[in-house]
């Protein structure tokens, strides 16, 4: 295959930017060239030094907008794409009420298959390059998964829930046909091509002690799997997995009890947390994944960064379709700021876009394959318009900074301001 070269502007990160004045944490050339081969970026730099050496390379000339690394979404429901913007409940009824239902659909595989084709279509269409999924209990649902993002090449991570208990019948497994079934699948697509596994029991309420131990397992015999779950996003929900597990210290001690906890266990919402849970997860490394549509649009309540990053934990942020209404990363940091705001704390623009990007790869353990625009990275990369709408460019015209241009990326851009988006290096539209 040809090279290909984009030209553009460029910004991409090192380490989280605490601020405006950290210009080590990133880096910006105005004008920039990427060249891609085979999947990759081969080079990427000013323009005048790249362009040189890329002579045959076939150029797509992306200026005046910026080129970044593709977003990462770190947690979002597969089959809840046909449940966003259910109305009116809180955890627990909403579950029951809406999500479970629609998540019985999924053991038609015709049916996942083509629901996981527009899923990805809209992954991409806003900007989003790698995603970790939760798919049904149905092991259908994870082919469906897996073989969409084999055929677009996408880095993809996702897994079987795994649920026993207090949920329909139609939805759930035992503890034995959870371990046999993730181990088949893990088997069958962990590290095929760019897919992951993530060994996914749905959270405490939904899986008995049996079958939590059965998740142990699986953690301890594939450590190369991510292990994803929730934990303490509503109080109705803390309240019940307690009186479910009523040895446990607290939330958290539940998954670690059964040895679930480790530096590639992603932990949905984690908003109430006692001290000994933020202390455990310093120590283990597990990662809360911020899901602010979410938490404001089930009325969950405010995920606390600060305190968390304090302690010398390593967050990830997220859109948790379908409790969270939005697919956008870019809303997702807009609802995010507020929610920051709300605890007097600041998500500056530059480490939002950080986050997004090199920080959520990071989290993931995957930093030196996406996240970035550097040599040696994988090619998933996103061109940004932030005068997509006539409301951008009217607030444009008055932004003078690299910084008010994220900002107004932050809060005001969605799926439009995506002007285009490369997975493995082929452009998706
Ligand atoms: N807790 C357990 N399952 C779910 C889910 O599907 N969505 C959310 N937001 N929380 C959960
Ligand atoms: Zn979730």
């Amino acid at each position: 295959m040809n090279d290909t070269l984009l030209r553009g502007r460029l910004l991409t990160f090192h380490h989280a930017p605490e601020d405006a004045s950290d210009t080590d944490a990133y880096t910006y050339i105005e004008d920039a060239a990427v060249v891609v081969r085979d999947g990759l970026i081969v080079a990427s730099g000013s323009f005048d030094e790249i362009a040189p050496q890329a002579r045959n390379a076939e150029l797509v000339d992306h200026r005046p907008n910026l080129l970044m690394a593709g977003f990462i979404d770190t947690h979002l429901h597969f089959p809840q794409a046909q449940v966003v913007a259910s109305w009116g409940s809180q955890l627990l009824d909403w579950l029951n009420g809406y999500v479970f239902p629609e998540e019985t659909r999924f053991q038609d595989a015709a049916h996942a298959s083509a629901i996981a084709t527009r899923f990805f279509d809209v992954l991409t269409q806003h900007g989003t390059t790698t995603a970790v999924a939760y798919c049904s209990v149905h092991t259908q649902s994870v082919d469906a998964y897996f073989t969409e993002a084999a055929q677009r090449n996408m880095r993809m991570i996702g897994g079987k829930v795994m649920m026993d208990r207090n949920a329909p019948d139609a939805l759930c497994d035992t503890a034995e046909t959870s371990y046999h079934d993730s181990k088949a699948l893990i088997d069958k697509w962990h590290g095929k091509g760019r897919a992951g596994y993530a060994i996914s029991p749905r959270f405490a309420i939904t899986s008995t002690p049996a079958q939590m131990e059965m998740a142990g397992a699986l953690v301890a015999e594939n450590p190369g799997c991510h292990v994803q779950t929730h934990v303490s996003e509503n109080l109705d929900e803390i309240a019940f997995a307690k009186s479910l597990y009523p040895d446990a210290k607290d939330y958290l001690h539940i998954y670690e009890t059964y040895g679930l906890l480790n530096d590639r266990m992603l932990l949905g919402h984690a908003i109430h947390l006692s001290d000994r849970e933020v202390a455990t997860l310093a120590e283990t490394g597990a990662h809360p994944v911020f899901c602010p549509t979410s938490n404001l649009f089930l009325g969950s309540g405010l995920f606390d960064d600060a305190r968390l990053r304090a302690a010398g934990v390593r967050n990830a942020i997220a859109t948790d379709i379908g409790a969270g209404t939005s697919y956008s990363m870019l809303q997702t940091l807009n609802e995010g700021y507020k929610i920051l705001q709300l605890q007097d704390q600041k998500l500056h623009a530059l480490r939002a876009f950080d986050w997004i990007t090199r920080g959520n790869a990071d989290v993931l353990g995957l930093a030196d394959k996406i996240g970035t625009l550097e040599a040696g990275s994988e090619a998933d990369i996103v061109v940004l318009d932030a005068c997509a709408t006539p409301a951008m460019s009217l607030r444009m015209e008055r932004a003078e900074t690299l910084e008010e241009e994220l900002f107004v990326l932050q809060i005001m851009g969605d799926d439009r301001a995506i002007a285009q988006t490369y997975v493995a290096g082929v452009p998706q539209k």
